[in-house]
């Protein structure tokens, strides 16, 4: 990758984000992810579309999370901030542990107990974080972290932060730089509803400075176990075996909302089945492997393409030859536990020659 581009997203885009030479910039060179077409994935929902993959899985801590968290931390240092705090279904606290440790500020994480997938508690605590595991969901974290950065004496980072949104609309301009214009249709996981309003955020201040020729229209995903944009109301409960997006209040609904209609797109859900088996079918037929949500987008986008489609899916009213971007938001390593999910089984053989040729079928060749 040229080093012109791998610089941060800070540096990258420093024009169109509220910093000064006042600002430190704490980076680990975040963003410059790739947008990987996707030719299997293109044929299997036809129409002569062309699919691309967004994949933040690339990013330094294997999520999205990197572009909104070099902002809110460079921020924080900038007002003098000696700790920071977050409530997180794991990546948010992953990029706060990661970034806080790079600018030398505590950082505390208010996670659902129980919930969190393995790789991503790791991160929390390999980066030095302070964990604190709550009896309760993502919703419930996030009020009580808004209640203690009320006290003002650590500075919040979830996204309710809005220099997290900031950071994290670089993907929409990173995506139209890459393609030449906007893509005809976005599509991406929802939880807290964060990503949405900053790719929205995005595209059209890129729209408005004549870089871009259209806006996509803005395509969501909920796990249906944890639908409350879908359905019109809070999920008290939320349930998915995708973790990060098990979210049933989320923060940016009405940003969320509002980038659904002004774009002329949708909100719709995913099963888990659905979900799970889009992650396989993304790994093996595309080499993308990424984690359960952010399999969402693509396991809604062949939604999109069968029967089952949603009431106002954007998908019929593409012309052939539209571009078509998922954001898959998080690497697959970060959740090693999925597999359990999956009917893998591994061949066993003694380590003979001649029996593993057999046991393959390659036997006589
Ligand atoms: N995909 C992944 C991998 C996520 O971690 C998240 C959110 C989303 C999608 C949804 O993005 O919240 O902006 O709508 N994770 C947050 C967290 C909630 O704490 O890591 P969103």
């Amino acid at each position: 990758m040229p080093s012109e581009t791998r610089r941060g997203v800070i540096e990258r885009y420093r024009a169109f984000l509220p910093v000064t030479d006042a600002t430190p910039v704490i980076s680990l060179q975040e963003g410059s992810t790739p947008l990987i077409p996707c030719p299997a994935l293109s044929r299997e929902i036809g129409g002569g579309f062309e699919v691309f993959a967004k994949y933040e899985g690339l990013n330094p801590t294997g999520s999205f999370k990197d572009r909104g968290m070099t902002m809110a931390i460079s921020k924080a240092a900038e007002d003098g901030a000696r700790a920071v705090i977050c409530a997180s279904t794991g990546n948010t606290s992953a990029a706060a542990a990661a970034y806080a440790a790079r600018a030398g500020m505590e950082c505390i994480v208010l996670l659902p107990a129980g919930k969190i997938a393995k790789g991503k508690l790791a991160q929390a605590f390999m980066y030095g974080a302070k964990v604190v595991a709550i009896d309760g969901n993502f919703d419930d974290a996030l009020r009580l972290v808004r209640e203690i950065g009320r006290g003002g004496r650590v500075a919040i980072v979830n996204s309710i932060n809005p220099h997290r949104i900031q950071g994290q609309k670089t993907a929409a301009f990173e995506i139209i730089e890459a393609l030449g214009d906007a893509p005809d249709l976005h599509i991406l996981p929802v939880g807290n509803a964060g990503n949405i309003t900053a790719y929205w955020l995005g595209y059209r201040e890129f729209h408005a400075l004549g870089r871009s020729t259209r806006l996509p229209r803005m395509t969501g995903f909920q796990a249906a176990g944890s639908a409350p944009i879908f359905h019109g109301r809070v999920i008290d409960k939320p349930e998915t075996i995708a973790t990060a997006i098990r979210i049933g209040n989320p923060a940016s609904w009405d940003e969320a909302r509002a980038a659904l209609d002004e774009s002329c797109g949708a909100i719709d859900i995913v099963t888990d089945a659905e979900i799970l088996a889009a992650q396989r079918w993304l790994a093996e037929k595309e080499g993308i492997f990424v984690e359960p949500a952010s399999a969402a987008s693509i396991a809604g986008l062949l939604k999109c393409a069968g029967k089952d489609r949603c009431a106002g899916c954007p998908l019929p009213e593409l012309r052939p030859g539209a571009k078509i971007v998922c954001t898959v938001t998080g690497h697959g390593l970060k959740d090693p536990d999925i597999v359990d999910h999956h009917d893998f089984r591994a061949l066993t053989a003694r380590p003979d020659r001649d029996e593993i040729l057999g046991l393959l079928g390659l036997d006589g060749s």
